[in-house]
């Protein structure tokens, strides 16, 4: 694949594991320059070292944790002279089991990153990639935004809210040359679901590689799609959410498989 130039560097969110350090791997296979954040600073500075090394591209490590006070400012004047064109807002965490067992601040705490977040960082860059006429933001949302799913039901509802914004914002700043895909993907081999306590052998779904996963984005942002599922099955399962069952049905299928698969100290 050859992915549009869309400026020298690409800038991704939660770079240090899983979908976005493949994604920070393809791009600089596809000739970016990259500006990689997170927490974790060691797993970046391997990262931009087997980049700079592997694909000969000019990699920066900003660590810092996305959901502190004044965070995205300081990213917004960091990147100020910086010539970036590709935003992957992709960070995020994850909370389950009952919603009366899980804290308050780990609730909180998502929502700020899973939400706050990416619709902040969009606002700085939708206005300088508008400026340009040129560019692309790429938000990570989830199957789990086409329905209400229980037991992840703050989670889902981030990945809704998402889900929504991208998709509204792809038709807004079109017209003004900049390219935005809601990216929704299904069950990723990732940090993400390994930290979960559930069986996910018991749910009739199939997990994706990362990797596979990006692959399938960059294509559909080349198309200029608005939204992308990875995966046939994963397709399906969207495709029946939408049109084949009522909401309440779909909502409450879901919260019987989480039941059975999940551990139950979390229910
Ligand atoms: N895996 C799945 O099944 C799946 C399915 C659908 C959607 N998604 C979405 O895909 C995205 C990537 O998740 P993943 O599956 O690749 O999981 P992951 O391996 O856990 O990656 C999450 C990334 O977010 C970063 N992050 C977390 N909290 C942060 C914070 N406070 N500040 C800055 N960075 C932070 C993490 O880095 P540090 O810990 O170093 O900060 C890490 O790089 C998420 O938005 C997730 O909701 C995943």
């Amino acid at each position: 694949m050859s992915l549009k130039k869309y400026g020298e560097y690409a800038l991704v969110t939660g770079a240090s594991s899983g979908i976005g350090r493949e994604f920070a791997i393809a791009l600089a296979k596809e000739g970016y320059k990259l500006v990689l954040i997170a927490r974790r600073k060691k797993e970046l500075d391997n990262l931009a070292q087997e980049l700079q090394e592997t694909k000969g591209v000019e990699v920066i490590v900003y660590s810092a944790d996305l959901t502190e006070l004044h965070a995205i400012e300081e990213i917004a004047s960091f990147t100020q002279n910086i010539d970036i064109g590709l935003v992957v807002l992709n960070a995020g965490m994850q909370t389950h089991g009952s919603f009366v067992k899980t804290s308050f601040e780990d609730q909180t705490k998502m929502l700020e990153l899973n939400v706050i977040v990416p619709m902040k960082m969009a606002h700085i860059f939708a206005k300088r990639l508008t400026e340009k006429d040129l560019g692309a933001i790429i938000f990570l949302a989830s199957t789990f935004a086409y329905q209400a799913v229980p037991y992840f039901s703050n989670y889902a509802a981030s990945k809704s809210y998402i889900l929504s914004f991208a998709e509204a914002l792809h038709v807004e700043l079109s017209l003004k040359g900049v390219d935005v895909l809601a990216l929704s993907p299904g069950l990723t081999k990732t940090e993400m679901p390994e930290s979960i306590a559930m069986d996910f052998s018991k749910m009739p779904i199939s997990v994706m590689e990362p990797s596979d996963v990006v692959q399938v984005a960059l294509k559909a942002l080349q198309d200029k799609k608005s939204s992308i599922i990875p995966g046939g099955r994963n397709k399906m399962m969207a495709f029946m959410a939408q049109h084949l069952m009522p909401r309440a049905s779909i909502a409450a299928m879901f919260g019987n498989m989480n039941m059975k698969a999940m551990n139950p100290k979390v229910l």
